[in-house]
């Protein structure tokens, strides 16, 4: 059973014109979704539809084959649980107030989870690679690269079956960027990503399934292989013109 299904989904923001509009989407357990399109073409309204943030204006969305429903506190309990998310930008994402302990351990108080918090965040810094003295330290003491590592432990720490990561590596360097691309596929061992980016060449490095946005509208989806080789949309041609590198997929 597919962890979260989008049915002809459409969305507005208020009364405003759509800006989704007839969208069908999987996501498979174990396999990891990218979604690419230029700024502006729906792809962060996406993941709020998929976090349960906002409602659909028509078309369905389910979670393991039940219909979110916002009015179901303990369904909701379960999805929020089992669905976490990483923002775009790391400077903004971290409350410049929190220790990193408070900031990594969020979910777990607000899910109620049970558990040693000490000892969960200590093993989430330890699984993105950050020291344990980082949990008693504040956002503003750590660079753009480690704040998005801290963002990642705390979207881990409550073992979540779905990450869903939104522009993570864009205001980062191309060196931090590599090493996030390789902290993400560790993590995508015992999680599924779902990745957003202008920048086709970073979600194909990770996601075997890839979702074309154009103005709110899938233009293309299916295996990341075949629309790499074999690009059909005009709009697909022209991110992958204007994508310097590509992983090598001979
Ligand atoms: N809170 C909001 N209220 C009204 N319109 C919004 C709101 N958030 C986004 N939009 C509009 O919805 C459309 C899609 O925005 P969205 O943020 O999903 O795009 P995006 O693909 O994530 O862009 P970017 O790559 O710049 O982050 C845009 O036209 C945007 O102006
Ligand atoms: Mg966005």
């Amino acid at each position: 059973m597919s962890l979260i299904d989008l049915t002809a989904v459409s969305f507005a923001y208020g009364r405003g014109r759509p800006v989704l509009d007839g969208i069908d989407l999987r996501i498979e357990a174990g396999h990891n979704l990218g979604i690419v399109g230029e700024s502006g073409s729906g792809k962060t309204t996406i993941l709020r539809l998929l976090l349960g943030l906002v409602r659909p204006s028509s078309g369905d969305i389910s979670f393991r084959g039940a219909p979110i429903d916002p009015g179901d506190r303990s369904f909701m309990r379960v999805f929020r649980r089992a669905v976490q998310a990483v923002f775009q930008d790391p400077y903004s994402s971290l409350d410049p107030r929190q220790k990193i302990v408070d900031i990594v351990a969020e979910p777990l108080r607000s899910l109620k989870i049970a558990t040693d918090v000490d000892a969960a965040v200590a093993e989430a810094l330890s699984a993105v690679d950050l020291p344990r003295e980082a949990a008693g330290r504040y956002p503003h003491e750590f660079s753009g690269g480690q704040r998005q590592r801290i963002a990642i432990a705390r979207a881990i720490v409550s073992q979540p079956e779905l990450v869903l990561a939104d522009e993570v590596v864009s205001a980062l360097d191309l060196t931090t960027r590599i090493r996030i691309v390789e902290l993400l596929n560790v993590l995508s061992a015992n999680t599924t990503l779902v990745l957003v980016s202008h920048d086709i060449g970073f979600v194909a490095l990770l996601c075997q399934d890839l979702v074309i946005l154009e103005k709110g509208h899938i233009v293309e989806q299916g295996p990341a292989r075949d629309i790499l080789s074999a690009p059909k949309h005009p709009y697909t041609q022209r991110l992958l013109e204007s994508t310097p590198r590509l992983p090598d997929f001979a």
